[in-house]
Parts: C-alpha cells; structure tokens; sequence
C-alpha cells in the first residue's frame, strides 16, 4: 500500500484534461451491452470502478474488446445476456453493484454480486425493498441487508415508485430493471440527482417519458439502438484542481472537453459564492451530454453554506470542498449530506479527522460539518480510509499546507483517477505542461451565484 508524500506547490497556470466520466462510462457500457449492435465508446474512463462493470459484463457474456486505452467496442447482444459462471466482483464500486442488480433482477438466471469489504458494509436495501415490489427475487447475505447480494432472476413487472434517498444509483437500478419488467416503472425523485441514466437512455433511442413532478418511466420490452458514444471528462476529478486553482490567489486553470451537466456542476456555483471566477462554456451537446471548457481564477475565498438541493449536485465534491472550506475565511457550513455517512467510507467522519490532524477546527455535525477558516495547515500523515476522493481531497489540501504531508494507502486513488498522481506532480513541478498564455474569448461571461 503506497503513500503519496505532498508538499505546498507553486501558483497553478495550466490548461488541463481529465479522464473520462465514471459515472457517464458505467451507464454507457451497460445500455452498449443490451444494444443491437456493436457500439464504439470513446473516453471510457479507466478507473477500476468502470473496468469492474467491463468485467461483469463480459462475465455476463458480452463481448467487449479494447483496440486502446479509453476506446471500448461492446458488442451488444440484443438484451441477451448469459448466465455468469462464477459470482461477480464489483470490488469498490457501488454503482456497478446496484445497477447491475437492477440488470439482473429481470434475467432468467441466478447470480451472485460481491463486493470488497467498503462495498460490503454499504446500504443495499434501498435496492432490494423497490426491486422486490417489481417481484424480484434478491437476497442479501450480509448482516445489514448488505452485499453479497444472490439475485434469483424472476419476471418483473413496472411499479411507480418515489425515492427515499436522493440516490441516483437507486433511481438507475430502477431505470434498468424497468427495461426488463412488464409494462411501465416510473421513478419519482424528491430531489433531482444525476440524469446520465435518463440522457443516455435517450441517445440509445429508449423510450422514456417524463412527467409534471419530474417522474421518469421506462417501458418494458425495449431493444437500445447501437451508436457509438464519446464520454466527456469527470467534472468530479476536475474539482480537485479547479479547487486547487480557485483557492490560491491569481491561479488560474482551464480544463477542456469536460462534462458540463447541470447535474453535476453544484461545485462551480459554490466556487463562485467563494469568490473565485469562474467561467464555462458549453462546446458540444451533439451527444446529449454537455462537455465544454471551465475557466477559474483563484482568490482569498470566503466562507459559504452548502446545504438542500445544491447536495446532489456536488455530493463526490465534498471532500474537496470541505478542503475550500478550511481554506477560505469564515465558517463553511456543509448539510443535509448524510448520504456522506454511506459513501466508500464515512466521508463525514473522515474528512474532519483529517482536517483536525492537519490544524483546522472541524465540528462534526449527523448530516454535515462545519469548518471554521482559514487556519494555516500544516503537513500531517494523513490515513486515505481507503477512500478514493478522501486521498485526493488531502493530497490538495497538501498542497496548501507548511510541511510535507503524507497520505497513506493510496492504492484507492485509482478506484476513480488513475492518472492523478502524475497530475498532481506535473502541477506541482510546472515545467512541460502547457501553461495557459491568453485566456480564451469564447467563454461565457462568469458564472454567476446559483
Ligand atoms: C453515482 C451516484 C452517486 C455518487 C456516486 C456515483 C452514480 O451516488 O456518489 O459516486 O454513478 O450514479 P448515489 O446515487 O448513491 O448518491
């Protein structure tokens, strides 16, 4: 288990990329499975967590080559699926584990889901009360309704069904098992989260409808149309140097081809609260999901409240803005999150353990945290808890601290970010990464507070 070692870096100027979308990539190569064809995915992200759902659903029996890195050809096989020979590894991944038990719930064959010892403590009936209403025949072996999970395929029939949790894995597990179920499933979601599920759904010519309250029903029966599918970049492994950049005073950092979905940019609004610039502009919307480029100029930031329907929209980015929020003047104050509580680790919990550790004054809320900046940090040796987004939320905050900071365990950093490393070195020795001379002029006037 490696450490990363972090010390306080230069003034970042830079124009960067980033991996493909991990949660756009999952939904792309399981709807490219049940098409009715051969599709090609550009910008498939190469994170373990979307290379776990690549394995299950070769497991599964589809075919799945990879010409080179990010490219992906999925021979879709008209929703046929096989029965699995051994049970399936989701490793850390909770999106593949509660999507494909979403697949599974409507197949006429048993299979079995595992997961490694975070996913195994993770909250599943959230999956399987919804999923037996549609009659699915799922059993968690767990002590806590967790996974393993054994998944007996059964006939499904459509439920209309509102969310408890503002989880847009639950909402997607539905989706999915509503194209293997009789009739309609709709899906009725109190808050709105992430609607990759929802876009791609369309872009394979799936038929959907939307209605008054933001319910989304899908019909049973249903064949995807093979196209081919180009992901853009991870808004949520872009945070964490759009953070880096927005909270020192004149950095300045552009990164391009990057998702823009309104569902997933929470982070940039709260920067600009912060008082950073930020700016954004939307370059492509041909493949239903927005991409573009998101311009920001760093500032002293200032304390804000995240909390309410903001949530969902930046729940990945929490650890990082946590890490703002230490960096910023006044009380940052983060609620309604509980969801936190669940993630790969108690990200809660977590986060001001870290925080402390480095300095900050961190109170603890059930649903949150309040952090009270700016405090000079300094370097600690810092555990990752085997948390992708923890690691790289502190390996940041590292860069503002006086002292070389440790972060331990970061094997996990790929679960999402493999690559991130080498980033974070690059913006940390600038020499050879091509730093920005001109701000570019077709971007939309700053983002303005939302
Ligand atoms: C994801 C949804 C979110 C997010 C996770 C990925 C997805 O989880 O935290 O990293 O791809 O649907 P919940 O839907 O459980 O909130």
């Amino acid at each position: 288990m490696d450490d990363l070692r972090i010390k306080r870096a230069p003034r970042i100027e830079a124009e960067i990329i980033v991996p493909g979308d991990k949660s756009i990539s999952h939904r792309a190569v399981l709807i490219a499975a049940l098409a009715n064809g051969p599709c090609v995915l550009r910008g498939f992200s190469r994170s373990a967590d979307c290379m776990n759902t690549v394995v299950a659903m070769r497991a599964l029996g589809i075919m799945i080559e990879q010409p080179e890195p990010g490219v992906l050809i999925v021979h879709g096989q008209r929703r046929k699926l096989s029965a699995p020979k051994n049970e399936i590894d989701c490793g850390n991944s909770g999106t593949t584990m509660r999507l494909l038990a979403g697949i599974l719930a409507g197949q006429n064959f048993s299979s079995r889901l595992v997961g490694d010892g975070s996913l195994s403590r993770r909250p599943m009936s959230r999956i399987i009360e919804p999923l037996r209403l549609m009659g699915a025949n799922i059993e968690a072996e767990g002590d806590q309704d967790t996974a393993p999970l054994r998944i007996t395929g059964a006939p499904l029939h459509g439920i209309k069904y509102t969310l408890p949790v503002a989880s847009a894995q639950l909402k997607s597990a539905l989706l999915f098992a509503g194209l293997f179920a009789k009739g309609k499933t709709t899906v009725e979601e109190p808050v709105p989260t992430r609607n990759h599920t929802e876009l791609i759904l369309n872009y394979f010519l799936v038929r959907t409808q939307k209605d008054n309250n933001g319910g989304i029903s899908v019909f049973g029966d249903h064949v995807p149309e093979s196209r081919d599918f180009s992901i853009p970049g991870d808004i949520s492994s872009a945070a964490f140097w759009l953070v880096a950049a927005a909270a020192q005073p004149g950095g300045h950092l552009l990164v391009r081809q990057v998702g823009l979905n309104e569902t997933r940019t929470g982070l940039l609004g709260v920067l600009v609260r912060m008082g950073a610039q930020v700016r954004e502009a939307i370059e492509d919307v041909d493949q239903v999901e927005p991409r573009g480029t998101v311009e920001v100029t760093g500032a002293h930031l200032k304390a804000t409240v995240i909390q309410g329907r903001e949530i969902p929209r930046l729940i990945d980015e929490l650890p990082i803005l946590a890490v703002a929020g230490a960096l910023a003047n006044g009380t940052t104050i983060i609620r309604h999150a509980q969801e936190l509580r669940v993630k790969e680790t108690d990200r809660i919990a977590a986060i001001a353990h870290n925080l402390r550790s480095m300095g900050a004054q961190v109170v603890e809320l059930d649903d949150g945290l309040e952090i009270h900046g700016r405090a000079p940090l300094h370097g600690a040796r810092l555990s990752s808890f085997g948390d992708h987004r923890i690691a790289m939320a502190f390996a940041v905050a590292g860069m503002f601290a006086e002292g070389e900071t440790v972060i331990q365990d970061v094997d996990c950093v790929a679960t999402s970010y493999p690559g991130f490393e080498k980033m974070l070195s690059e913006l940390a020795n600038p020499k050879g990464i091509r730093t920005t001379t001109q701000v570019i002029t077709s971007l939309a006037p700053s983002r303005s507070e939302d």
